[in-house]
């Protein structure tokens, strides 16, 4: 049985979820550390430009194959084009999202266990305890395998429902309240005392820090945070309305996600300067770093850190949970119909694919250090070889397929609504998507490889 193609129900909808892909662990755990690391406000700076310059114009071609072709990613390549080869970026999108749904769903696990474990009251001690707690946490050989295939599986539980019952409805409900506990955490710890030096290490540029890998990074991290180059917003507009104004939703989805990244810092930022903790940790800036940083900031309110503690990991549970719907909806698609399985039978294919992928990773960090490829983890790799060359590179063709290949009148038509809106940018748009994008992604990707 082929099952009816679904569709988003309102426009709040449509931002909500697909603002719902964007914003995730990428905003809330990825974007702090890298800028930590990338020297604060100079990585800002780089990552806006690329949001701007090239993260816009790139979610906008994504939004116009989608929603023209109203099909999984790589129906939609094909769709658009005469020459079947585009098939492929479609196909390299389904590849891409369901690596990164397995990497992700361990950080997503650590997250759930986490949420778990500062509700039961069992991240506690000074801090050599509580690194002690994240160290025998992660390299244990069953427990975070378990939560991350966990994870997976309430996001199965969420798409199998499908776009309207499941995806709009869960982002509709978690959005809200995800924007609710971020802006209670972000007060209480800027209100700290000494948190002024986290907001001035935010925001005052220090552009000695700046490498060419500062550049790269800050380009993977904005395609990453905005969900670009892996097809995921490609079929997300498949379930757009017709009327939807592309450039509207692609400018309220960044800027939500900016915004959020951004908070984030100011909720992590601040009070890591309060209690003199660095925070330049790296990955495990959240899970060593913070709950450090709450206890010792709330210490003469112990209830205070208790409670912002569990709101904090419920706040990242949330946020992972509406992107890893949206990894597993790429594929879901593409086995319904492609395949022409039902529903049910297409979520178990991804399901089972991503818990794979997720367990050699949960167990690379930890317990078989072995797991390693090209000299990092397999968690480390998935990251890098997804954010770093992937998701540029599904990106860079999206917008050569665009501006090149597709025909003009389908993307004008497509990007004004039928000619009803915004014709006086379409020039400007391609002139991004022909030139500007292609070549600025193509410098930087090419320097990391070393060719240039
Ligand atoms: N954008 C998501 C985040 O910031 C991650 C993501 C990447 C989601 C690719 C979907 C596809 O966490």
């Amino acid at each position: 049985m082929r099952n009816e193609r679904g569709s988003f129900g309102s426009r709040l909808g449509i931002v909500l979820a697909t603002a719902g892909s964007a914003v995730g662990l990428g905003n809330v755990w990825r974007f702090p550390y890298m800028a930590g690391e990338n020297g604060g406000a100079a990585f800002i700076l780089i990552y806006l430009a690329c949001i701007l310059m090239l993260g816009i114009p790139g979610m906008l071609c994504e939004f116009v194959v989608g929603r023209h072709a109203q099909s999984n990613a790589a129906r939609a390549y094909d769709r658009l084009s005469r020459n079947h080869s585009w098939k492929l970026v479609g196909y390299l999108g389904i590849l891409t999202s369901t690596i990164i749904l397995g990497f992700y769903a361990v950080v997503a696990g650590w997250c759930l266990q986490y949420l778990y474990a500062s509700f039961s009251g069992h991240i506690t001690g000074d801090a050599e305890a509580v690194k002690a707690y994240f160290v025998a946490f992660s390299s244990h050989p069953l427990k975070p395998v378990l939560w991350g295939v966990g994870f997976i599986m309430l996001t199965h539980l969420v798409v199998v429902r499908g776009v309207r019952g499941g995806i709009e409805r869960a982002s509709k409900l978690l959005m809200p309240v995800l924007l609710l506990l971020l802006v209670v955490i972000v007060v209480a710890s800027c209100m700290l005392p000494g948190a002024i030096e986290g907001v001035r290490f935010l925001l005052m540029p220090d552009f000695s820090k700046l490498t060419s890998k500062v550049w790269l990074e800050a380009l993977g991290q904005a395609f990453f945070s905005l969900s670009l180059g892996t097809a995921c917003l490609c079929t997300y507009a498949s379930y757009f309305s017709k009327a939807t104004n592309l450039m509207q939703a692609a400018a309220q989805i960044a800027l939500l996600d900016t915004l959020i990244a951004i908070l984030a810092g100011l909720m992590i930022f601040p009070a890591a300067a309060s209690v003199g903790v660095s925070a330049d940790a790296g990955p495990s800036l959240i899970f060593i770093t913070l709950p450090n940083v709450f206890q010792q900031a709330f210490s003469a309110m112990p209830v205070a850190g208790y409670v912002i503690g569990v709101m904090f990991y419920a706040l990242l549970v949330f946020a992972a949970l509406t992107s890893t719907i949206s990894m597993h909806e790429i594929g879901t698609a593409f086995f319904s119909e492609e395949f022409r399985l039902t529903r049910d039978k297409a979520v178990w294919i991804i399901t089972g694919v991503a818990s794979v992928i997720c367990a050699f990773c949960a167990l690379s960090v930890g317990a078989n250090t072995d797991l390693m490829l090209m000299g990092h983890s397999l968690m480390d790799f998935c990251d890098h070889l997804t954010a770093d060359f992937m998701l540029p590179l599904g990106s860079m063709l999206t917008c050569l397929f665009v501006g090149w290949y597709v025909p003009r009148q389908v993307v004008r038509s497509e990007f004004t609504n039928n000619d009803t809106i915004g014709g006086a940018l379409f020039s400007l748009f391609l002139f991004f998507v022909r030139y500007v994008c292609p070549v600025c992604i193509a410098l930087i990707f090419f320097h990391q490889l070393g060719v240039i």
